[in-house]
């Protein structure tokens, strides 16, 4: 049993993951910035006879993500996988008259934040035998297949498969691995209604990457499928 953190997962692809993970026998830590959103996911999995802790944790509060690493310490005593899955989609504009500030508020959520947590759990990952992180990104940061619009969005994800890269290497030594995995388009707040899939076929590869016997790291998966940054 694996103890396992997912960020923004009181809904969408991330309550998913939890869903999955939590059903398997994992001990889950479902997160997210709203206490009574945290509060009913952990209810409604409950109904289905799923199991899962919860914390609230904003992302962009460091005080929280001190908070959430005391609390995980004292409960758990390390973390066995940390999913960056938390982030946003907001409309920046196109490229030539883009919202800088827009720009700027999505790196800090897609890129900066997932970039703390993992500095900020990094000591209780390193308590576990097998950790790992899961950045959760998109087929849209892909520099191979680069691609007009949503350039906020584009370029946070294309940093924090940057992040993944940087991490992996650096993390090396402590037998942690760090990959990305792109979750396809998926009907959730984000994907919206016209996506072509499931939360729950989002929520697989970075389902496998969490509890695969040997995890790979350093690479960009969809559908368990390594893909070209
Ligand atoms: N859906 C797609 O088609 C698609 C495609 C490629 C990649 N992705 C990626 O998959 C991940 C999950 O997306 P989704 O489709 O499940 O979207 P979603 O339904 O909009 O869920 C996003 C989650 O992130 C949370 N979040 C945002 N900012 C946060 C913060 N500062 N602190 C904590 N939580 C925060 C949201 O919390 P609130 O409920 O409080 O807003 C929500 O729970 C994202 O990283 C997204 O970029 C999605």
């Amino acid at each position: 049993m694996k103890t396992i953190l997912v960020t923004g997962s009181s809904k969408g692809i991330g309550y998913a993951m939890v869903k999955s993970l939590a059903a398997q026998g994992h001990q889950t830590i479902l997160t997210g910035r709203t206490a009574e959103q945290v509060v009913t996911a952990q209810r409604e999995l409950s109904q289905e006879g799923i199991k899962t802790d919860i914390y609230v944790l904003d992302i962009l509060n460091e005080a929280q993500i001190k908070s959430a690493v005391e609390y995980v310490d004292k409960h758990y005593g390390k973390l066995d996988v940390l999913i960056n899955n938390a982030g946003i989609f907001p409309n920046a504009g196109n490229s030539e008259f883009a919202n800088l500030d827009v720009i700027r508020e999505t790196i800090e959520t897609n890129t900066l934040a997932p970039y703390r947590m993992i500095q900020a759990f990094l000591p209780l990952l390193k308590k576990s035998h097998d950790a790992r992180i899961v950045n959760v990104s998109s087929k849209m940061a892909s520099l191979s297949s680069m691609n007009g619009g949503a350039p906020g969005y584009r370029l946070s994800k294309t940093a924090l498969n940057a992040v993944t890269k940087i991490f992996a290497h650096d993390l090396a030594p402590y037998g942690i691995s760090v990959n990305s995995i792109c979750p396809g388009f998926v009907k959730t707040q984000m994907g919206g209604p016209t996506a072509t899939r499931e939360p729950e076929e989002g929520a697989d590869t970075a389902c496998w990457l969490a509890t695969c016997e040997k995890s790979p790291t350093g690479k960009f998966f969809h559908d368990r499928k390594e893909i070209a940054w």
